[in-house]
């Protein structure tokens, strides 16, 4: 047996940890988890009927071109099926679009740190991950525009960006993607889009429909609270979908999955509660930790980075004593932010009792 050479470059994603585990680990009653940039409410209750509705027919396979989904999207983006894609997550698009663009001797640039699966997707190619610091929290377009060159073939940029929640206007993104060369494809990463209150929050859809090289991504895990089932789509050039269905296993959309997801679009204008929902959450944390006098980086998105290197207890240790007081946060260390934590923006009653806890280790 011998592995490829890249699996010795490559190191395996670190999750956040399910609350039934913490709950037994530490014996706790009550486990908050704010570590994976979730909802913190279920599925729409429509959606959970569709999905029971689908049990009798899971003896059948998926539709594997996922035609009533993708018709459904590409009706709400005005634009042809043939330029949706889906995948088991938008983690999975990662994957084809990785399968599709990058091999040795080719490149993908991206902003260090990021999320990380940009440069696993792109070191398993055997492709060189070409990783660019962030400026003041925030993707620094001058310095990626300057790290491009012949061989770069993705660019992966995530707007909010993930694990700062800094947030990048749709001109200077496209001013960005004017600099970029025909040979290289923009990933647009709009995971926590609907999170976003600036106006010009949909520039890069405007972006995807005057240039065949954008490539947006979005994702039905976040606002709608259905990160369990996987469903991430793409909106691309109908080319890169052809590639794609090259690529991809058949059937990575599954029944629940597809119904769910179909549901969920169809209650779109729902989401103006989850959004103001968000909102609050962002600025009750805020206003909590300006009480606690604890600093932390104002977000467009359902997370923040707060800073834990002023606490009684060491920056290293605060995840932990969190975590034995029964709430669930990331690790800024782990992200490629020392001295940070990230957490999700919870319920009102799911903040309060991280501030609280937070509140002890002042
Ligand atoms: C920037 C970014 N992109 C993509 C994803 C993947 O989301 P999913 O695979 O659940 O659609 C995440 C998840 O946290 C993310 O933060």
């Amino acid at each position: 047996m011998k592995f490829i050479s890249q699996i010795e470059n490559l190191t395996p994603y670190v999750a956040g940890t399910p609350i039934e585990v913490v709950a037994e680990a530490y014996g706790l009653d009550r486990v908050v988890k704010l570590a994976s940039n979730e909802s913190p409410l279920p599925p729409f209750p429509e959606v959970l009927e569709v999905i029971t509705g689908k049990f009798e027919s899971l003896n059948r396979y998926p539709d594997a071109e996922a035609r009533q989904l993708r018709a459904a999207l590409a009706e709400r983006y005005a634009v042809d099926p043939g330029q949706v894609i889906l995948g088991n997550g938008s983690c999975e698009l990662l994957i084809w679009l990785s399968l599709i663009f990058l091999e040795p001797g080719t490149e993908a640039v991206f902003s260090d740190p990021t999320f990380l699966v940009y440069e696993e997707v792109t070191l398993a190619r055997g492709a060189r991950a070409v990783k660019v610091p962030l400026r003041d929290f925030a993707n620094d377009l001058e310095a990626l525009a300057a790290a491009v060159n012949e061989r770069t073939r993705l660019v992966f940029l995530t707007n909010p960006h993930n694990p700062t929640g800094s947030y990048l206007p749709a001109a200077d993104i496209a001013a960005f993607a004017a600099r970029l060369p025909d040979s290289c494809a923009l990933v647009l990463d709009e995971a926590y889009n609907e999170y976003v209150e600036e106006p010009d929050s949909q520039g890069g859809l405007e972006l995807f429909r005057a240039n065949a090289n954008v490539i947006v991504i979005r994702t039905f895990s976040k606002i709608y609270g259905l990160c369990g089932l996987r469903v991430g789509y793409g909106l691309c050039a109908p080319a890169v979908k052809e590639a794609v269905d090259k690529v991809r296993q058949p059937f990575n959309i599954n029944t629940l999955a597809q119904a769910a997801a179909l549901k969920a679009l169809s209650l779109e204008k729902r989401l103006e509660e989850r959004r103001s929902l968000n909102l609050a959450g962002r600025r009750q944390l805020y206003e909590g930790f300006d009480g606690l006098g604890i600093g932390y980086i104002p977000t467009q998105s359902n997370f923040m980075l707060v800073e834990i290197d002023q606490l009684a207890v060491a920056a290293a240790d605060v995840p932990e004593e969190l975590l034995r007081r029964g709430v669930i946060v990331r690790d800024g260390a782990a992200l490629g932010c020392p001295g940070y934590m990230r957490v999700s923006a919870g319920t009102p009653s799911e903040n309060e009792f991280l501030l609280a806890k937070l509140a002890e280790l002042k």
